[in-house]
């Protein structure tokens, strides 16, 4: 009985923590993600706007990795940002086993229609975080470069089988899972 008593003690307390640590965690993801997702899309949308599909893929092509690189710099020492996809276009955003796990796991809620969390946070190692944020093809313009045949634009197209010959990330529609931001966070 004690024992019990003892077990419970120590597990209500561990979660306790956790629950505020949960809370410090996602709120640091969510700024570094608002930071990355910001400058992405700025720079997409004026892409688009001004030479179309085209522009806005090579932009993509030539410059995301560039300012990805260039936000992860600003940010506090101990955190980074990627995305992540199960059907990659760039090799760099492949999962490793434990992202892909979650990616997994999130793609088999969609499809059992269940409710997916906004931001799902893992303990990697003690004081070692990952965040996940799922992605979601929640525009139409994502398909543009991201859908099938009748839905890609078919020079921009062109231009990404070019520099991604192996590229996995098309065939979406509207509102399908895509991937999730990655947020590394060692305090
Ligand atoms: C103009 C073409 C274009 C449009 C429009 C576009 N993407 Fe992409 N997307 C790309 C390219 C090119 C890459 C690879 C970029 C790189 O080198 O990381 C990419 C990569 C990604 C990735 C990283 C994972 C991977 O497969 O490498 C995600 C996630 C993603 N896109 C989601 C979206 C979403 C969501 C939208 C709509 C809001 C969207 N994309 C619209 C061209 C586009």
């Amino acid at each position: 009985m004690k024992r019990v008593l003892l077990a419970s003690m120590l597990f209500l307390s561990a979660s306790l923590l956790s629950a505020a640590t949960n809370k410090e965690i996602k709120q640091e993801a969510k700024s570094a993600i608002m930071k990355m997702g910001g400058a992405l899309k700025s720079h997409m949308k004026q892409n688009m706007k001004a030479g179309g599909p085209e522009q806005a893929a090579g932009f993509c092509l030539e410059k995301a990795s560039g300012i990805a690189k260039e936000v992860n710099a600003g940010y506090p020492k101990g955190v980074s940002v990627k995305r992540v996809s199960l059907k990659y276009r760039n090799p760099a955003n492949k999962p490793t086993a434990d992202e892909a796990k979650v990616l997994e796991q999130i793609q088999s809620d969609v499809k059992r229609h269940k409710a997916v969390p906004k931001m799902i946070v893992k303990e990697v190692a003690k004081n070692s975080y990952k965040v996940y944020k799922p992605i979601f093809m929640s525009k139409g313009v994502c398909l543009t470069c991201h859908g099938d045949i009748q839905t890609r634009d078919p020079e921009a197209y062109k231009l990404i089988k070019a520099k991604y010959p192996h590229d996995k990330a098309i065939g979406y529609k509207k509102g399908d899972f895509r991937g999730a931001f990655v947020v590394s966070i060692v305090k």
